[in-house]
């Protein structure tokens, strides 16, 4: 469920109309929704009530700081996988003390900068950054809290470049060697053995491999809990959304018209299928999700340049790029895209719609049907929230976009567009050249 639906003709995010976003602050602006955000986070949590559990938001889907401020504010902590981001929830004015820190070449610095501010967990890739932890943690005159993220090779079933619990990918540590990972940490001086950790792919839309990776994880960690004395397992993110029929969702009634079967991925669904297998072991659970927590919660908003009359093909040229979005481009994924004013007297037509640069990538769709639509026009990409900001290039010198958060009735701007002096501010000519 989310809060973008239209009121009349006009497409809304709570109670504001996009329209007047994309008309003060221009175009391409992502646009999000704070009462989504919230909402995420406390169906998830509600999801698994019962057990002792962390959200730890995986901020690499969205990182702007007034969307860590909300969470944090919710309860949440963060999953962090560089200083950037670590700097990034100081700057919100959080602190990472709930917070985990993952990713497979965490530097000394890194390291340091998580120790001196207090992290919660490192969760770590290879017995070498074992080494590095307690060595940084040695010359602090600390101990490094750690959780070893084990792979549990289990097929997730999504797409290849976001699927990371095969043996083949290159994170954690396979399950066979897992004990032997435990067993080096705990000779080191300056580790403390806290948690394990697993996450086996992003976008996944059925429980059935969540289930299989707790199940296959759960004897482990009960024996490391005995063993270690461990006091957390986190079960990583992955919780798929909703992008076919983006819209739609975000009314009960569709939901509602699912039968139980055909019903997508929810928090409760979710919390009901794993609570059981995760409550016998007396374990605080830690949730590491990215996309579900803001994916849904965000649109993309652009204006439509010009309608290109090809040979058998209409092109319309719209004001994002590939550089503002890039997930149509790298993963082939689907985004719904509506107009900002609804005419359901005009005819629809089919287009492909693509952005203005020289790549024939960036595009965002083919042959997709929507209401004809003409220059100056407004469109929204849906499901726009996570990997898309985040993910955003200056590729053909274009600013970054611009992002504003919608509260009820107000909107804010979180994030001014970029200007092209910012763009090059630490560019300079060599005197060799002058
Ligand atoms: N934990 C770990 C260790 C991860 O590697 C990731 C995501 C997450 C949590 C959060 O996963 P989520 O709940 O968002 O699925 N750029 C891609 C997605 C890459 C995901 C990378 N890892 C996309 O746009 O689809």
């Amino acid at each position: 469920m989310h809060h973008f639906r239209y009121n009349g003709s006009n497409l809304s995010c709570e109670s504001v109309d996009l329209a007047d976003v994309a008309r003060l602050y221009g175009t391409p602006t992502y646009v999000y929704s704070a009462a989504t955000m919230a909402d995420n986070y406390t169906r998830l949590k509600n999801g698994l009530a019962g057990l002792d559990t962390q959200i730890c938001y995986a901020m690499k889907a969205n990182s702007n700081i007034a969307l860590l401020r909300h969470f944090a504010n919710l309860g949440a902590g963060f999953d962090l996988v560089s200083g950037g981001e670590i700097q990034r929830v100081l700057a919100a004015g959080a602190d990472i003390k709930s917070s985990v820190f993952a990713g497979v070449g965490k530097t000394e610095a890194e390291i340091k900068l998580a120790l001196e501010n207090g992290i919660f967990s490192f969760h770590v890739e290879s017995e070498p950054e074992i080494a590095r932890i307690n060595h940084v943690a040695g010359k602090l005159g600390v101990k490094a809290p750690i959780a070893i993220r084990i792979n549990p090779d289990v097929d997730a079933k999504t797409h290849a470049k976001i699927t990371t619990g095969k043996s083949e990918n290159k994170f954690g540590i396979p399950f066979k060697y897992a004990a032997a990972a435990y067993a080096a940490a705990a000779k080191y001086p300056n580790i403390h053995i806290k948690g394990v950790q697993m996450h086996i792919g992003s976008q996944l839309t059925s429980l059935a491999p969540f289930v299989e990776a707790v199940t296959k994880v759960a004897p482990f960690a009960a024996e490391l809990k005995e063993k270690y004395g461990i006091d957390y397992f986190s079960i990583g993110g992955g919780i798929g959304i909703i992008y076919q029929d983006a819209l739609a969702s975000g009314s009960p009634e569709w939901w509602s018209s699912k039968p139980e079967a055909e019903r997508p991925l929810t928090p409760e669904a979710y919390g009901a299928a794993l609570s059981p297998l995760l409550a016998p072991l007396g374990l605080k659970i830690v949730m590491e999700p990215g996309r579900y927590m803001v994916g849904n919660a965000g649109v993309l908003l652009t204006r439509v340049e010009y309608l290109k009359r090809g040979e058998g093909r209409n092109f319309l040229v719209v004001d994002a790029a590939m550089n503002d979005l890039a997930r149509p481009a790298m993963y082939d994924s689907y985004h719904e895209i509506v107009p900002l004013r609804r005419d359901t007297g005009r005819p629809a037509f089919l287009a492909d719609i693509v952005g203005p640069i020289c790549e024939s990538g960036d595009c965002f769709a083919k042959q997709r049907q929507l209401q004809e639509v003409g220059e100056g026009e407004y469109l929204a990409f849906l499901s726009g929230g996570a990997y898309g900001f985040s993910m955003a290039s200056r590729y053909n010198t274009r600013n970054l976009a611009a992002e504003v958060l919608v509260h009820g009735g107000n909107f804010d701007l979180i994030n001014a567009r970029e200007t092209f002096a910012q763009q090059i501010a630490n560019e300079q000519i060599p005197a060799f050249l002058k």
